[in-house]
């Protein structure tokens, strides 16, 4: 990547290669196609991620580059997504359900983020990047899809491979330009 700084995490003890490495890029490397054994791989990661009670309360919605499902999700983000987000090889919109025929899952929103953060691990592990979006419109989503009121589209995930930010606008490649950041664990620690 066409960056002059490191931006791996910067760690007070070494952490798993792969998540001091892990970065959300905006750059993706345009007509890359994921092979069926990579989605499958991403998929299988969030499956057999943990959920409270088991009760697995992800869906998905994937659309490849090239397709009208591609299009009809890139059409639901906001403008300043849309710009860089064409680029990737598939969107992957992680959709949260709220209630079963057991009542309301209370804990589908922090389970959905969970499967979707071994998702990924997963993808970095195949050698992609990810990143992933909450400006869009989520009745859209819901109304292009057809989803009942218990499915809710809550984040969309751009995935590809990792691209060079010299080929974005200025206005878009400004994350992938920039050192990154975190609270310390001293501020995160609330008994510290
Ligand atoms: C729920 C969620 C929503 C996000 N929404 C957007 C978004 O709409 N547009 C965007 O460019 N990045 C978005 N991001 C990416 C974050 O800005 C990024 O993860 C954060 O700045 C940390 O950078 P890093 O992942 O490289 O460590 C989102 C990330 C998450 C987890």
């Amino acid at each position: 990547m066409n960056t002059s700084f490191d931006r791996h995490a910067q760690t007070a003890v070494p952490i798993h290669p792969l998540l001091a490495s892990r970065q959300s890029t905006r750059a993706f490397e345009a007509g890359y196609d994921l092979s069926d054994d990579q989605v499958t791989a991403l998929l299988e990661a969030a499956r057999w991620s943990p959920s409270a009670g088991n009760s697995q309360p992800w869906r998905f919605i994937l659309a490849r580059r090239e397709t009208g499902e591609f299009k009809r999700v890139l059409d639901s983000l906001k403008p300043g997504n849309r710009e860089w987000a064409q680029h990737a090889s598939a969107l992957l919109v992680g959709v949260r359900v709220d209630s079963n025929e057991k009542g309301p899952l209370s804990h589908a929103a922090y389970d959905l983020g969970q499967a979707m953060a071994h998702l990924t691990f997963q993808a970095a592990a195949e050698g992609l990047t990810v990143r992933q979006m909450g400006g869009f419109d989520a009745d859209a989503i819901a109304g292009e899809f057809e989803l009942p009121e218990a499915l809710r589209p809550t984040t969309v995930m751009a995935i590809g491979i990792a691209g060079d930010p010299g080929l974005l606008e200025e206005s878009v490649a400004g994350p992938d330009r920039s050192p990154r950041g975190r609270l310390t664990i001293d501020e995160l620690l609330l008994n510290g």
